[in-house]
């Protein structure tokens, strides 16, 4: 147990799986560059302060640089004893620069600022590349709607035939969406990236760190103002997992619509061959497995956010070791978010859409409503076009016709002698899109203006 780091008034060893219990080298090595860039410019601070001379700072950020290439090249040497990725660096610098003077990086710092510190450059870089990928990918699905204007096809309600939509104008739908999760996700980042570095392990520095310089140097946008708080508050996390929840909560409805596209009954879409796999056992199949893995992960997701939730909600102020908890739900969630962004994007620009399908899935009912509007433009009461509509709908039933466009005008006037001629222009699908103009509808300069809409909003 003398290698431990805090090993001093410790006589006993410690239980074999206590240390593996308490380990966290396995899965925290994966911040191992923010956690040398945090000492790094920590030990800068202490130069300032006169607590480390030029030449013990040189050679401190030599052995700092020479652990990094250590890590990059998947050499570095774990021991028994390196209980994490900060107490692992510290003791391999070291070994590298002498105990002498890497025994003086740690003066003023508890892992639990530091901690805090590497969790969030790490959270911070890894959003950032979330919002790089999911940019593209919103650009993928717009440029998608953009090629595929002229697509009509059946929107709905409780997945019932409702009414005559754009493809385009579903797919600007999850276009919004994803554009409201980008813009969400920025403000995650700016939250996140705020330095606890220099409050010690929880009241704050003995010997006046700059920490503002700290800040500055590391990427960060301020200090977080109370030195408790800075090494408590796992928000960030938090943040994190709900944002990518329901980031995947989206991802998963986008998913559900084109897995019941793409089945034989609708036949809207079919996926690429890259993103479907076939049956052991019937040979004709071809599954959505893409989907159902973006759909599916979704929960995994979730339970991460719900389960660090529950850690979280009733430790005592401040450091506790259950916070280390925090790692491997975050961890698991970016790495999840981050494949199905790209999976969503291969999808969705190798499907091929089928816009005859589409078509054959229109029926003339889902024109009622256009019907009750072709009265309302006479003059006459939406309640009241709303029931004569209605009463179209039975008597072409009745009559055992295809649909309402079918009955005769005398049939028409039989049941409101209001209807003239020109009625049967309501039944155009493409007519009936095109009415709907106004902002966020379904005519096709509606939808043109929401997608680049959504592109403006790229930033
Ligand atoms: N591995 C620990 C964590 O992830 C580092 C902080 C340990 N600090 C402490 N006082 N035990 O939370």
């Amino acid at each position: 147990s003398e290698l431990k780091l805090w090993g001093g008034r410790f006589t006993g060893a410690t239980d074999p799986l206590m240390d593996l219990y308490n380990a966290s080298l396995p899965y925290d090595k994966k911040m191992y560059a923010a956690d040398l860039e945090g000492t790094k410019v920590y030990t800068e601070g202490l130069e300032k302060l006169g607590l480390l001379t030029k030449h013990e700072l040189s050679e401190i950020h030599r052995g700092l640089a020479e652990i990094k290439e250590e890590w990059s090249n998947d050499e570095f040497v774990a021991k028994p004893g390196d209980e994490d990725i900060h107490t692992a660096n510290e003791r391999r610098l070291g070994e590298i620069i002498g105990r002498q003077i890497a025994g003086k990086v740690h003066t003023g710092r508890s892992r639990n600022d530091q901690v805090a510190t590497d969790m969030r450059i790490y959270t911070r870089t890894e959003l950032q590349k979330l919002a790089a990928i999911l940019k593209t990918f919103i650009e993928v699905i717009v440029k998608r709607a953009k090629n595929e204007i002229d697509f009509l096809m059946p929107g709905y309600t409780h997945l019932q035939r409702a009414q005559p939509i754009r493809w385009s104008h579903w797919l600007s739908m999850y276009a919004t969406y994803f554009t409201e999760d980008y813009k969400r996700l920025l403000q995650v980042i700016e939250r996140t990236n705020v330095s606890p570095l220099g409050a010690g392990a929880l009241a704050g520095h003995p010997y006046g760190i700059d920490r503002e310089y700290l800040a500055e140097n590391l990427g960060f946008n301020g200090v977080i103002g109370n030195s408790l708080a800075a090494v408590s508050d796992r928000d960030f996390v938090v943040e994190s997992m709900f944002w990518s929840s329901l980031f995947m909560n989206h991802i998963s409805r986008f998913s559900e619509d084109l897995i019941i596209y793409s089945t034989g009954e609708f036949g809207f879409i079919q996926l690429a061959d890259a993103y479907s796999t076939g049956s052991s056992l019937m040979p004709q199949k071809k599954n959505p497995d893409s989907l159902e893995l973006l759909r599916g992960k979704s929960g995994r997701v979730f339970g991460s956010l719900a389960g660090f939730m529950m850690s979280l909600k009733s430790i005592p102020s401040t450091y506790n070791k259950d916070m280390q908890e925090d790692k491997e739900p975050l961890f698991d969630s970016l790495v999840t978010v981050e494949h199905s962004i790209l999976i969503a994007t291969g999808v969705i620009s190798t499907l091929k859409a089928n816009s005859a399908k589409m078509a054959a899935a229109l029926s003339m009912d889902m024109l009622a409503t256009d019907l009750a509007d072709y009265l309302v433009r006479k003059g006459v009461p939406f309640r009241e076009t709303h029931h004569i509509s209605g009463e179209c709908v039975r008597a072409a039933e009745e009559n055992k016709l295809s649909g309402i466009d079918q009955l005769s005008l005398s049939q028409f006037q039989t049941i409101d002698e209001r209807f003239e001629k020109d009625v049967f222009e309501t039944f155009d699908f493409e007519k009936s899109v095109e009415r709907r103009t106004a902002t966020g509808g379904t005519a096709k300069s509606a939808v043109l203006k929401q997608l680049d809409n959504l592109l403006s909003q790229l930033s």
